[in-house]
């Protein structure tokens, strides 16, 4: 067995493929993680892993049973590896003081905690999962606060991987960030956690700073990247005032190369476990040190995002003449980004219960969330249908609103959809990807976020 050990505590969306890149890197490692959902570890060991990203079966075949494994040990675990990353949920606090905007760091304590009551040697503690900042004080001050003479050094090491793209995101990152403290220990754990990295990424790529400039740069960086969204949102809606086209003003806008062309896709507005999560976190910090401007700066971003998804609903119900009552609605697509299965925050979920309370029927189409779907949708059963098929699940309905962006839709035969739906027939693109010219030629009316409508009504 290999001699140099990692555990990861959190079996999750960042634990899991993480894990299974390094192991797969380092082969002199022996990685463990573990986590207290046996389900979810059964599944890491089974032929149907807990989630769905490309290249993420073969990559952890290639190391599991060899110097990958999955567990529910975690006392043990804790016990036997003197690495350990943490990357356990930490999701929006639903009660109390911070409600709706601070992180909940409940599972997070309980981590520290547990790895304080079995630790029998020095440990290497590395936050994984993003956290506010200061978190890492909080977690040296349980983890020392006994006089076992045990030394914790924390880390701060955020994943910056995108789902969809994880895999080629952990191989290739565009940086590895690991903060520490500044001491003589601190620095020391620091280049223990950068060896790992330097199997794979350049040196040059692996950025140190100090642990709280980490902490930050994580909830910095997704605030950047969702503010980009909400920006060329914004504008969407003012290109379908004026005659502009969103992806033309995209285009123009990101060829200059200070803005850079990514991120400026129009759309029903962003989804995912950590965009409004983080901004939130950052406008709840910020606010708890007085800095009430910066936090409304930041808190317009997320409020951009509802108010588009608030905007699509509206011109859903003008285009179809005021009433979706009775209507079926068919939904392509409800994770929220393509690629995945995971649908936590995906505007999906806000336009199917909008949609439901102006009393449409819904049917949702998903190459991979459906099960996810059905979850975020309980006790709606009566308004909704799952109908994996997209051909299907147009069948009989008015209208088409794709949420998702995945690659499947944009080569359907709109003709053949069109001909089994309800005439007059509407596509709604909530992610600009369908030939709308094509779609309209067909005999559909089509609205796209951003751009001028295509119908066959007079005006
Ligand atoms: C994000 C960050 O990109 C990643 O670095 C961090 O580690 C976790 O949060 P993720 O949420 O997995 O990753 O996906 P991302 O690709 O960032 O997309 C987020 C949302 O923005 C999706 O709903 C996506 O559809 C939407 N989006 C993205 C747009 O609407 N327009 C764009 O131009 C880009
Ligand atoms: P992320 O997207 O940040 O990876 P997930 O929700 O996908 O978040 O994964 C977090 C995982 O952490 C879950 O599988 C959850 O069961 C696990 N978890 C939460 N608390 C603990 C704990 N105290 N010990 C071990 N695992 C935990």
């Amino acid at each position: 067995m290999a001699e140099k050990r990692i555990l990861c505590i959190g079996a999750g969306y960042v634990g899991g493929p993480t894990m299974a890149m390094i192991a797969c890197k380092c082969p002199e490692f022996c990685v463990t993680v573990v986590d207290i959902n046996p389900e979810r570890i059964a599944a890491w060991k089974s032929d149907h892993l807990p989630i769905y990203e490309p290249g993420l079966d073969e990559l952890v075949r290639t190391s599991r049973g060899r110097n990958l494994f999955f567990s529910t040990e975690i006392e043990k675990g804790i016990r036997e590896n003197d690495i350990i990353f943490v990357s356990v949920n930490t999701p929006t606090k639903s009660f109390g003081l911070g409600a709706g905007l601070a992180a909940d760091l409940q599972y997070w304590e309980k981590t520290a905690r547990q790895i304080l009551e079995f630790s029998q040697s020095p440990k290497i503690v590395i936050e994984k999962s993003t956290l506010p900042v200061k978190t890492a004080l909080a977690m040296e001050r349980i983890l020392n606060s006994r006089e076992n003479g045990i030394h914790f050094d924390v880390l701060s090491n955020p994943e910056f991987l995108a789902e969809g793209s994880a895999v080629g995101d952990l191989e290739l990152p565009d940086r590895v960030l690991i903060g520490s403290r500044e001491t003589r220990e601190g620095l020391q754990a620091r280049e223990t956690i950068a060896e790992i990295y330097a199997h794979w990424v350049p040196r040059e790529r692996i950025l140190t700073s100090n642990i709280w400039s980490s902490e930050l740069s994580k909830l910095v960086a997704n605030a950047f990247l969702a503010q980009r969204i909400s920006s060329i949102n914004t504008i969407s809606a003012l290109c379908e005032k004026t005659e502009a086209n969103v992806a033309e003003v995209s285009c123009a806008v990101g060829m200059d190369s200070r803005i850079g062309p990514k991120f400026l896709n129009a759309s029903i507005g962003f989804g995912g476990s950590c965009f409004k999560k983080d901004i939130l976190n950052l406008v709840y910090l910020c606010r708890s040190y007085g800095l009430n401007e910066v936090a409304d700066y930041w808190e317009m971003v997320v409020r951009i995002n509802d108010y588009q998804q608030e905007r699509f609903i509206q011109g859903m119900l003008g285009a179809m003449f005021n009433t979706l009552a009775g209507k079926k609605i068919a939904l392509f697509g409800f994770a929220f980004k393509a690629n995945t299965g995971d649908t936590r925050e995906s505007p999906a979920i806000t336009i199917a219960r909008r949609l439901i309370e102006e009393r449409a029927i819904v049917v949702i189409s998903d190459p991979q969330a459906l099960k996810n779907a059905r979850r975020d949708l309980a006790g709606l059963e009566e308004h909704v249908h799952y109908v994996e098929d997209p051909y299907a699940a147009a069948e009989g309905c008015h209208a088409i609103a794709v949420m998702t962006e995945w690659a499947i839709y944009k080569d359907l035969d709109f003709q053949k959809i069109y001909n089994g739906m309800e005439k007059p027939a509407f596509i709604f693109d909530g992610r600009n990807i369908i030939d709308h010219r094509a779609c309209f030629d067909t005999g559909f009316n089509v609205f796209s976020i951003g751009k001028p409508p295509l119908t066959h009504f007079e005006r």
